[in-house]
């Protein structure tokens, strides 16, 4: 039987998830009002993986009898600047993300509980690439600086995205 405090740190991990996924979505809603389709697609397909995550958190804790609580998701915010602030607010998001995720790490750890530990480390290798591919992306956008068709250019490689990130 997987212990409360693993169990109460995962269904917050759900939340942490599904808000990623909504901050995202608000990211490509922002993207398609400037016409920027590339970025928009890439954010939409980062918002549905972040939704596959809170899945497989939800999955993980049904499979070990534990009780899913679904709390309310906090409203993200629907314009940035630039394209730069967008994706420094993403790359942020993910070491954030990376922290949350270490601390549930920690307590399966206290709580011996090697199940959640293997489940775990799954996405301690997933947040790595999340966050280089934040990171990229930012360090791209710094290079363009103001050029319009550096962003356009850009733009059309961010349509490219299939389902991964690590593909970019
Ligand atoms: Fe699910 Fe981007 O971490």
């Amino acid at each position: 039987m997987i212990k409360d405090s693993v169990a109460e740190a995962i269904n917050e991990q759900i939340n942490a998830e599904m808000y990623s996924a909504y901050l995202y979505l608000s990211m490509s809603v922002d993207f398609s009002n400037k016409n920027l389709d590339g970025f928009e697609h890439w954010m939409r397909l980062q918002a549905q993986e972040e939704m596959d995550h809170a899945i497989q958190f939800l999955d993980y804790l049904q499979e070990r009898g534990a009780r899913v609580k679904l709390e309310s998701i906090e409203k993200p915010k629907s314009e940035w600047s630039s394209v730069l602030e967008a994706f420094e607010e993403a790359y942020q998001h993910e070491c954030k993300v990376t922290g949350m995720i270490n601390d549930i790490m920690n307590i399966a750890e206290k709580e011996n509980d090697r199940a959640t530990m293997n489940m775990l480390q799954w996405f301690i290798d997933e947040q790595v690439e999340e966050e280089s591919s934040a990171d990229d992306i930012v360090q791209k956008l710094k290079m363009i600086g103001d050029s319009p068709s550096g962003l356009l250019m850009m733009n059309d490689r961010m349509a490219q995205r299939t389902v991964s990130a690590e593909q970019e």
